[in-house]
């Protein structure tokens, strides 16, 4: 079942020298995850946070601690991001060649466990993992960089995820991220996703636009 809609701000976005501030001021603002990009300069191009950084941010929000591990490989730093202090791990199956190995170390840590798909990676992916899982998001952007246009060829990829869970009869989250806006999340809602990550759209214009810029997104 499609839940309530959540917003989950990519931090990628945000300014990184004033990031607890900016925590708090998208939690007040109405966020309910912080979406946090790890990139490792190998499995994308480009290179953000670590653990250490979790680490810090966690005393400043009760907000579920959305961890988007775009590193190859992801399985040495599970642990570092746990006891951090993340609430949900999230993996790509195209980081590694154990991604059920992946899923069932981040459960053993007492973590949520996500499994994110890039635009070229179909949904079948899924067939044998979605009993698993807590979590799935569909990249509608080839992951990197914030800012990037929404592919809409991944609606369908969504709808075909959205069956899937309602057959587990599991409450698992469809999240949507890259290219998330006012114009692209109604179409995103419809298709079936009920988390939706947006970097650009929730920080534009400053702390005093985020709770507009989250409520327009709700839509
Ligand atoms: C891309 C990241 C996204 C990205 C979203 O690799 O996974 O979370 O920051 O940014 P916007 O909302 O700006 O497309
Ligand atoms: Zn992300």
């Amino acid at each position: 079942m499609q839940g309530p809609v959540r917003i989950a701000p990519s931090i990628l976005s945000a300014d990184f020298a004033r990031l607890g501030e900016e925590v708090r001021a998208i939690a007040a603002a109405g966020a309910d995850y912080v979406h946090v990009d790890v990139m490792d300069g190998h499995f994308v191009p480009n290179i953000t946070i670590g653990p250490m950084v979790v680490k810090a941010l966690r005393p400043h929000t009760t907000l579920v601690m959305d961890v988007h591990l775009m590193i190859s490989p992801a399985d040495p730093y599970l642990d570092a991001f746990a006891e951090a202090g993340a609430d949900i791990l999230t993996v790509h199956p195209e980081a590694g060649p154990h991604i059920h190995r992946s899923i069932q170390r981040i459960k053993g840590l007492g973590k949520k466990a996500g499994v994110s798909l890039n635009p070229g990676t179909p949904a079948k992916m899924l067939d044998y993992l979605i009993e698993d899982i807590d979590l799935v998001l569909v990249m509608s952007v080839n992951p990197g960089f914030g800012g990037q246009s929404f592919i809409t060829a991944q609606l369908k990829k969504i709808e075909a995820i959205r069956k899937m869970i309602d057959k587990t009869g599991r409450q698992i989250d469809l999240q949507v991220d890259g290219g998330i806006d006012a114009l692209t999340a109604p179409a995103a809602i419809a298709a079936g996703a009920d988390v939706l990550v947006a970097g650009t759209a929730t920080f534009k214009g400053g702390p005093t636009a985020y709770a507009a810029n989250i409520a327009a997104l709700r839509g």
